[in-house]
């Protein structure tokens, strides 16, 4: 398999993975509103080929701390692999190289509102007892979706405050899980 960046004339891949792993367009809305987003900025977006083909895609995107922190702070997702092509370890291997590049690229710590029991696998642990709240509320019975993971060590226990996302992901509809 090989992981590389996903480039502007990908977009169409992209968009058709998140599609059909999702089996709407929500995925494909976050994604094409979060590229024409400045406040989104940097951006890692990362496609996974199989022989030439595209069959996954994540993307992670600037964020910020509320008080104000000196920190790096991305948000991963969406993340989405062809029905097709799943369980085969390649959402777990885009969630890596997109840990590396970040990390490579002084990002500090990592925040997902995902699957509480996938996103362990890959490092990441329950935020909001940690001290980090999401950009909006999440059901009680929902908080553990809400998962941190830092890339820099000392994050975790030394900061605490309100995860702000970029411009396009302030919306309550994409802080449902
Ligand atoms: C979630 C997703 C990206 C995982 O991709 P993948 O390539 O199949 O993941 P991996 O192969 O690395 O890991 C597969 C494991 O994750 C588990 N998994 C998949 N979806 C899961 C979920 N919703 N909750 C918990 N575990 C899940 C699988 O059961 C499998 O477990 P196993 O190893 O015990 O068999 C993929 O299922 C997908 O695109 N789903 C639809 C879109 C989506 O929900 N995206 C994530 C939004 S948070």
């Amino acid at each position: 398999m090989i992981i590389r960046k996903a480039l502007d004339s990908d977009l169409d891949d992209v968009l058709s993975i998140e599609r059909a792993a999702f089996g709407s367009g929500d995925g494909a809305e976050i994604v094409q509103t979060l590229l024409g987003d400045d406040s989104a900025k940097p951006i890692v977006s990362l496609l996974a080929f199989q022989e030439n083909k595209a069959v996954g895609h994540i993307l992670f995107s600037r964020a910020s701390l509320k008080p104000d922190a000196p920190l790096s702070i991305s948000i991963l997702g969406p993340l989405a692999v062809l029905p097709d092509f799943q369980k085969q370890g390649i959402g777990g291997k885009l969630i890596e190289k997109g840990l590396d590049i970040l990390s490579t690229s002084g990002v500090d710590v990592v925040f997902v509102l995902g699957h509480p029991t996938y996103y362990p696998r890959h490092g990441f642990k329950p935020a909001g007892i940690l001290g980090f709240e999401p950009s909006y509320p999440i059901p009680e019975k929902n908080a553990d979706a809400w998962m941190v993971q830092e890339l820099s060590p000392g994050i975790i226990g030394n900061f605490r405050g309100k995860v702000i996302c970029a411009d396009s992901l302030d919306d309550p509809k994409y802080w449902r899980e």
